[in-house]
């Protein structure tokens, strides 16, 4: 029974999560929601919903204005800097605008998300090499990331996100810049660090065509609160593995 209720227990809670951008922008209102270990959930909503900000108060970029965050069970406001930092180095986040390293190389700007994690050079090497192929990339090694297109530069800031094979991977919007080839290539990288790493993932996005067709759960977000769950198949589970906070 309790192992049971242990299984179950989320990665990622929301509790009537209220974030407020000064003077008085409700970007979100009062948002309850459960992310399971192992699961792939969708976060849609029209331009200014709120699924960045959703996703920035999971990774700690910005801080609810009310309510609470737990990550394995953990509140995140009682986390101290240096739990907060060993936890962000189990979550990789692509953002919506990149945050590349323009004067860097891609392989650079992939290289330093495993950089602090002491891998050796030849497995950085190496990943940074599987990375490229699987999204078409392998020309651009050593081009500067700013020189590249929006797409490419997608390609990379996601490359990097997934580098470590993270915990927990947040994706915002990792698609609206590509093609429709070049988003599968994206949604088979996804699939496979969640199938292959059991990496929880939340992605944020427009593009129906990446969740029409999978059984995972869709969360659409309308001015700030949670309005439909599209989908309410059961989040598939996983062996608890190590709890993210340090
Ligand atoms: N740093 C900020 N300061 C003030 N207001 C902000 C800030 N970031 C977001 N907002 C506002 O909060 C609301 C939610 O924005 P958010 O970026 O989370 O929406 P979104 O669903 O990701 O939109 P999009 O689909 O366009 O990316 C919007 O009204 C936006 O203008
Ligand atoms: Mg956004």
């Amino acid at each position: 029974m309790e192992q049971d209720a242990r299984q179950e227990s989320p990665l990622i809670e929301l509790i009537k999560v209220t974030k407020v951008y000064p003077p008085d922008i409700v970007a979100l209102e009062e948002v309850s929601l459960q992310v399971y270990k192992g699961e792939i959930l969708f976060l849609t909503g029209r331009s200014g919903a709120g699924k960045s900000t959703l996703l920035k108060l999971i990774c700690c970029l910005e801080a609810p204005t009310k309510g609470v965050i737990e990550v394995s069970g953990r509140d995140l406001a009682k986390i101290k800097p240096p739990g907060i930092q060993r936890m962000r180095q189990k979550i990789g986040v692509a953002y919506q605008d990149f945050k590349i390293l323009e004067k860097q190389t891609v392989a650079e700007n992939i290289a330093m998300a495993m950089e602090v994690t002491y891998a050796s050079k030849r497995a950085i090497r190496e990943r940074i090499a599987e990375l490229l192929v699987m999204l078409n990339l392998s020309d651009k090694h050593d081009k500067l990331a700013g020189e590249l297109s929006r797409g490419e530069q997608q390609r990379v800031a996601l490359a990097r996100a997934a580098a470590n094979r993270p915990t927990l991977l947040l994706a915002d919007e990792p698609t609206g810049n590509l093609d429709q080839a070049t988003t599968e290539l994206v949604i088979r990288l996804l699939k496979g660090l969640n199938e292959e790493s059991g990496t929880t993932i939340v992605v944020a996005t427009h593009d129906e065509s990446i969740y029409m067709e999978t059984d995972h759960r869709v969360m659409d977000l309308c001015d700030g609160r949670i309005s439909v769950h599209a989908s309410r198949s059961k989040p598939r589970q996983i062996e608890l593995f190590e709890a993210l906070p340090a």
